[in-house]
Order: C-alpha cells, then structure tokens, then sequence
C-alpha cells in the first residue's frame, strides 16, 4: 500500500477530502487559507512536483506536507515508516516497485460486463 500510494505523487484533491491538520503549522495555515473558498476547491497531492512521476511525494509527506490522511500518517507509523524512507532515498527503487505493484493491482480481477458496478463515489453503492 505504501508502493501504491505514490501514485498520489500526481494530481489533485478536494477541499473535502483535505485533513488540514497536519504535522507542519505552515501546511495547515495554508492548507487552511487555500479550502477557505469552500469544497471544491483543490489541492495537489505532491507538494513539489504534482504533475510528474517522482519520488518527491515520500519526500513531501515526510517534512509533514501530506494532504489526506492515509498520506499524512505513513511516515510517521513504525508499519510504514521505513518504504518511506527507502522511496524517498531512492527513484530507481521506487520506480520499480511501483511498476511491480501497478502490475500485480492489474491482476486482482476487475469485474467486467454486469458481474459488477462501477462506483460513482467509491465509497458507497450506487444504489
Ligand atoms: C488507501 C488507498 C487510497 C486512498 C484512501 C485514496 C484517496 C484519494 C483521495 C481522497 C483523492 C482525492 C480525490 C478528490 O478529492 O478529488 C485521491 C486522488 C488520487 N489518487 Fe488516491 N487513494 C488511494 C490509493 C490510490 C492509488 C493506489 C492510486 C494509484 C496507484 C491513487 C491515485 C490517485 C490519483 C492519481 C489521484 C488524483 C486524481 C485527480 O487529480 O483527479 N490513489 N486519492
């Protein structure tokens, strides 16, 4: 899940997904600052480099920058800490591991043609 995770090193999230508190009162102040106007307004999930491929993420979160929760705690947790550390220290070995695991998530039997939905909001059924 660590490997998988640093595929937030692009994009953006919602306001409402944001957890403002974080381990940097600087990031929350601007974190904070930047949600005022509500919702939908967005933030990149990689504080640096938010529209490359990159090990800046690891990096990020580690100087207390994430911006949702299941990043915020991942250097911080003794289960997690050490990828961090290894991914942040090294892109090659990110690099690979994060192909290896794109690969084995393209295997867990996606259901296609009926045999199951797509979500629209991952969190609950659609119906
Ligand atoms: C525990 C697992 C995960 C959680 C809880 C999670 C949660 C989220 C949330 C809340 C957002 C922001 C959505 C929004 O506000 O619009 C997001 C965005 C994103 N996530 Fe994840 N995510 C997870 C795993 C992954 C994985 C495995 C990948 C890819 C390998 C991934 C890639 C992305 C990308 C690329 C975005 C940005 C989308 C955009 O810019 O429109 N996430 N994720």
């Amino acid at each position: 899940m660590v490997t998988l995770l640093g595929g937030h090193t692009v994009g953006m999230a919602h306001c409402d997904n944001v957890n403002t508190d974080t381990r940097s009162l600087g990031f929350s102040v601007r974190l904070t600052k930047t949600c005022a106007s509500g919702p939908d307004a967005t933030v990149a999930l990689d504080q640096k480099t938010p529209e490359k491929v990159d090990n800046e993420f690891y990096r990020q979160i580690s100087f207390g920058k994430g911006v949702l929760k299941v990043d915020q705690d991942l250097p911080f947790d003794g289960l997690t800490s050490g990828a961090v550390s290894e991914y942040r220290n090294d892109l090659e070995v990110f690099r690979a591991d994060f192909a290896k695991a794109m690969i084995k998530l393209g295997t867990v039997g996606v259901l296609v043609d009926g045999e199951g939905e797509i979500r629209n909001q991952c969190w609950a059924f659609n119906n």
